[in-house]
């Protein structure tokens, strides 16, 4: 979805190096729209937020995640991952493509599909000609809108600044004739903070204290006159909006809009005539890509074109570690289907791709199936639905967008065809009555050689978010149990309980001792998993109960002891995970058991 960007603040819990935002939830979802009842943080989400600082400090310890740039302060918004999460994030590449591109063939159909289908992956570049941008309505709509404060100089995101209405009364001097303050009939403003989730109402409490010179133990002076209500409700007032560091009424200038697509240029000359973006999805790589696709493979419709790559988004406020970045990986689909059975096509890949999550341990509690109501819908689309995952940084109950999938009718081959469309699916025209944005003029419909029929196929495109999803996995993974350790006292460890496919490395070998021939069994074993494509680790340092540890903690499924039994007898202890049981198993079957274990 490009233009259903309609979001609301949520827990910016990580302020360092993790701030964020997520998809607003419409009222009468049955969860929060918007405002916050209450402002005691509860003991649930301050677990919460311990949960994630610790999810976020292990990413940096073991190597998952680094803030870009770091040593030179960071640079917001965008990260750097190390050598385990790169090993994660390609699993979660391959798993995807794996059930995209390669598990699908017409000839063998998933019982569940309306029928048969291809799917066909593709490599765009990331900078395009600019007319993509034009007619796809991303230069003239990709806008968050912002608003500055003239007092304090800053610019903000219209719907990441909340706020509650106060009765000024106050701040107001006794009347003349010695009324007190708190009777002057005085107006209502809004206090306003930036700080998100639980933690906003107390941010709030606390400004609201100051620009009224209310002590903090008398807080029951303020007159609330409602509860946190988003910036978004109240542009009309400006003039009664006390902006979040401001100390005086009506500094905001009204919203206006901010581009999110990054600027740059083509060749020696930096004018508007060879001016580029960088590509705010991929999708738009597929949608040009069609004829080519048609005219150059042996696909028919319906069939898919998926693509993985980088995307660019100037986010105002990136937060929440990587959930919304600047620079961050799709991972998109564009099904092309007869418009006839597109509905079909469309409640097929919603419940597919809630499936694919599900197989990949998350648990279904933590996952949402969302359908937009038609409020929220893009004027193209007939129909979009998110999937969402109860992020640790989140509020209790709140759910932020993994993957939107929606139902884009023929909306972007006839603006890539004709020119870009209105609201009403018509070319949209310029003054001089020709088209605002030109198409590119090439026929981009579809004729279907069996039944005879020419058609500008709709389009079902599940779009998914590579860097939300790999953190996703990880946050779902985290989790604190107990494990005995090498004198059978329980211990606290920490254990990403990821699943095989998705673990950066698959199996650790380890020989009990550094002698008796031990090392070089161990050495043999390891070296047969290299050979067979298998990633694998092998440590021989300090007491085993430590090595399990370090194995647990970056999620290894499967550790391998070589000890003085495997000298006499061949067998070696294979110890699981997640059940901490441990068998022994020949040396020689232990490579084929964890590649069977791994398909
Ligand atoms: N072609 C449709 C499209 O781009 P989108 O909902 O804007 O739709 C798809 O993006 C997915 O990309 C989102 O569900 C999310 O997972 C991911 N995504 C979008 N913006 C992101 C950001 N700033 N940081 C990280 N991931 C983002």
């Amino acid at each position: 979805m490009m233009t259903q960007r309609t979001v609301f603040p949520l827990a910016a819990k990580f302020p360092t190096i993790c701030t964020s935002e997520i998809a607003e939830i419409p009222a009468g979802a049955g969860r929060s729209a918007g405002t916050i009842q209450g402002t005691q943080i509860s003991m649930a989400s301050q677990e919460r937020t311990a949960r994630m600082e610790k999810i976020v400090a292990l990413c940096k310890r073991r190597g998952f995640i680094f803030q870009s740039s770091e040593i030179y302060g960071g640079q917001n918004g965008f990260w750097d991952y190390g050598p385990l999460g790169v090993e994660l994030k390609r699993n979660v590449r391959q798993a995807w493509w794996q059930d995209m591109v390669i598990a699908n063939d017409p000839m063998l159909p998933d019982p569940a599909a309306p029928c048969g289908f291809n799917i066909v992956g593709i490599e765009t570049s990331i900078i395009m000609h600019p007319q993509v941008w034009k007619v796809s309505g991303h230069y003239d709509l990709f806008a968050d809108k912002m608003v500055d404060c003239r007092e304090a100089k800053g610019r903000y995101r219209l719907d990441h600044v909340k706020g509650r209405w106060i009765n000024a009364a106050l701040a107001q001097k006794p009347a003349a004739d010695g009324t007190p303050a708190a009777q002057v009939a005085a107006e209502d403003w809004l206090v306003t903070t930036t700080v998100d989730g639980p933690e906003a109402g107390d941010a709030i409490t606390k400004r609201a204290c100051k620009l009224f010179g209310v002590k903090s133990n008398e807080t029951h002076k303020l007159a609330w006159k409602s509860e946190l209500v988003s910036l978004t409700t109240a542009t009309e007032q400006l003039d009664r909006v006390i902006a979040p560091e401001a100390t005086a009424p009506g500094t905001l200038t009204p919203p206006r809009d901010f581009n999110l697509m990054f600027e740059t240029y083509t060749g020696a000359l930096q004018s508007d005539d060879n001016k580029a973006f960088l590509r705010p999805e991929t999708a738009q790589g597929m949608f040009v890509n069609f004829k080519n696709v048609c005219d150059s493979s042996r696909v028919r419709v319906p069939f898919g074109i998926a693509q993985i790559g980088k995307s660019f988004r100037n986010e105002i406020t990136p937060r929440n570690f990587t959930f919304r970045s600047r620079e961050f990986e799709q991972m998109e689909m564009e099904f092309f289907c007869q418009p006839s059975e597109s509905f079909k096509w469309y409640s097929y890949w919603r419940d597919r791709r809630m499936k694919w999550y599900a197989a990949l341990g998350i648990k279904s509690e933590n996952l949402l199936l969302r359908e937009h109501h038609n409020s929220e819908l893009a004027h193209y689309s007939v129909g979009t639905a998110d999937i969402e995952y109860a992020f640790p940084f989140l509020d209790e109950g709140e759910y932020g967008e993994l993957e939107g999938v929606a139902h884009r009718g023929d909306f972007d081959l006839r603006s890539h065809s004709e020119g870009k469309l209105d609201k009403s699916l018509n070319v949209e025209m310029g003054p001089d009555g020709q088209p605002k944005y030109r198409g590119s003029g090439k026929d981009l419909s579809y004729f279907d050689d069996q039944t005879r029929e020419r058609f500008v196929p709709h389009v079902i495109e599940p779009a998914a978010g590579c860097d939300r999803t790999t953190l996703a996995f990880l946050c779902e993974a985290y989790h604190e149990d107990e494990a005995p350790d090498d004198k059978g006292v329980m211990q606290t460890r920490v254990v990403l309980r990821l699943h095989p496919k998705l673990a950066p490395v698959k199996v650790a070998i380890f020989p009990l001792i550094k002698k008796d021939g031990q090392p070089e069994k161990a050495l043999e074993i390891y070296k047969a998993f290299k050979d067979a494509g298998i990633n694998v680790q092998y440590d021989a340092q300090a007491a085993i109960g430590k090595r399990y540890r370090r194995m647990d903690e970056i999620g290894t499924p499967w550790c391998i002891t070589v000890d003085g039994d495997t000298m006499k007898d061949g067998t070696v202890t294979l110890r699981d995970r997640d059940t901490l049981e441990q068998i022994r198993v020949p040396a020689s079957e232990v490579v084929d058991l964890i590649a069977k274990r791994l398909r």
